[in-house]
């Protein structure tokens, strides 16, 4: 489980980008995070993945506070929670299978663990059959699916995806937006910050709304709507 609790994050002489943020996020559940350009979607995803401290306030993982966590919990936070960007980069020499292979040989995996572990992932990201394909091969939907499965492989418990359909058209979004909610209903926490009106109303389910830092709406199925209502 993530609890917030009060948490402030004011970047050097600036206004703050959150301010006294406090929610709680179940196992398995799967989460929107919207608002406007600045809002601290990103801010927020920072300190969920260890990368930002906040100014002040407890940011709980299973009950521990990620901002005490020395280097080593850092480093297995980091396995326990996969990020995906919109600007996420695949090594472009790299085939499918050996780019997604690389993030489990990095954790220390066995060749038999990724012989066994990289076609699963594949698999469920809708890529069986393009393992030898090379980035420039692929979509853009298709390269942030892997991306994706990257992410996947070490068997994170949460996955935060900042922006992942960002850049791509509706039905390439469509796609990425599809392996989000197949990777949720397999066990993963999903986490996904996003401008992205059609995959919130499609999704249906909580959504938390940022503005100016604040959090202004938290509904169970929420729809694409920055403002109070
Ligand atoms: N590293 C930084 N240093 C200083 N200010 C920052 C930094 N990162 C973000 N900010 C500021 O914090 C505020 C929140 O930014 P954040 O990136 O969290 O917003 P966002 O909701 O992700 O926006 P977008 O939708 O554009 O990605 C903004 O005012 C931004 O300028
Ligand atoms: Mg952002």
């Amino acid at each position: 489980m993530i609890e917030c609790k009060n948490i402030s994050k004011i970047y050097l002489g600036d206004s703050p980008a959150l301010e006294n943020i406090s929610f709680k996020i179940e196992d398995k559940e799967f989460v929107s995070i919207i608002g406007a350009s600045g809002a601290g979607k990103s801010t927020l995803i920072k300190i969920l993945h260890a990368e930002e401290k906040p100014t002040s306030g407890e940011a709980l993982f299973d009950g521990e506070d990620i901002v005490e966590y020395k280097k080593k919990q850092i480093f297995q936070h980091r396995r326990d929670v996969g990020v995906v960007f919109q600007d996420f980069k695949l090594l472009p020499k790299k085939s499918v299978f050996e780019n997604v292979a690389f993030a489990m040989e990095v954790a220390g995996k066995t060749d038999e663990e990724i012989a066994e572990d990289v076609p699963k992932v594949l698999e469920i990201i809708g890529l069986e059959g393009s393992e030898e394909k090379y980035p420039h091969e692929l979509s853009g939907g298709e390269q942030q699916r892997v991306a994706i499965a990257r992410a996947l492989v070490n068997r994170p418990k949460v996955l935060i995806a900042d922006e992942p359909t960002g850049n791509l058209d509706p039905e390439s979004g469509w796609g990425v937006l599809e392996s989000l909610i197949k990777i949720n209903e397999y066990g993963t926490t999903v986490i996904l910050a996003t401008h992205d009106r059609e995959a919130i109303d499609k999704l249906d389910r909580r959504v938390i709304v940022l503005k100016d830092g604040k959090i202004v709406s938290d509904k169970k199925k929420g729809k694409y709507e920055l403002e109070e209502k």
